[in-house]
């Protein structure tokens, strides 16, 4: 029966939602942040990539304790957003190889990504402060102003080195 069924959909059954969308976002970042650090040219942007792989690392560990912290398994469910985003920047990849703005291109990519994990970590944030899940409150508070310090470590280089070189060219 729908009500039932739409009863049974709370904001915890949301929260848990949600957690298995950035769990599986952070894996799959995971996975293409060695791609870009390789595919970029500036060396201070593939410093910046590889030190946010680590960083992500820790993003993925800590969203674990996030599941224990509701006596749930880490499970992820297919986040289409990153599937987009990731695939956009693989278009870039492709579509820039060895031209003056491959580094812009994978920078604004990157970019994309950032935003859309503030986004979900501003909102599990919330969420979990409204649950009463305090111990998650601080995992995921630590893990956004990574990723906020990121995103302007990127805008740093935005505006330098990067868009300059390409301009150039
Ligand atoms: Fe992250
Ligand atoms: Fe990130």
């Amino acid at each position: 029966m729908a009500t039932t069924k739409a009863s049974s959909k709370d904001l915890s059954n949301l929260f848990h939602d949600t957690l298995k969308d950035i769990y599986f976002a952070e894996k799959k970042i995971l996975a293409t942040l060695p791609k870009m650090a390789k595919a970029a040219q500036s060396r201070d942007l593939k410093a910046a990539f590889e030190k946010h792989r680590g960083q992500t690392e820790e993003h993925v560990a800590r969203l674990e304790k996030v599941f224990a912290v509701i006596g749930k398994k880490p499970v992820g469910k297919t986040c289409a957003a990153i599937m987009g985003i990731t695939e956009e920047g693989a278009e870039i990849m492709d579509e820039y190889k060895g031209a003056a703005a491959l580094d812009a291109g994978l920078l604004a990519a990157a970019q994309a990504v950032e935003h859309y994990e503030i986004s979900r970590y501003g909102t599990l944030r919330t969420w979990a402060a409204e649950l009463g899940y305090n111990e998650a409150v601080n995992l995921l508070e630590l893990t956004l102003s990574e990723e906020k310090e990121t995103d302007a470590a990127l805008t740093q280089l935005a505006e330098s080195a990067v868009n300059v070189a390409a301009e150039a060219a």
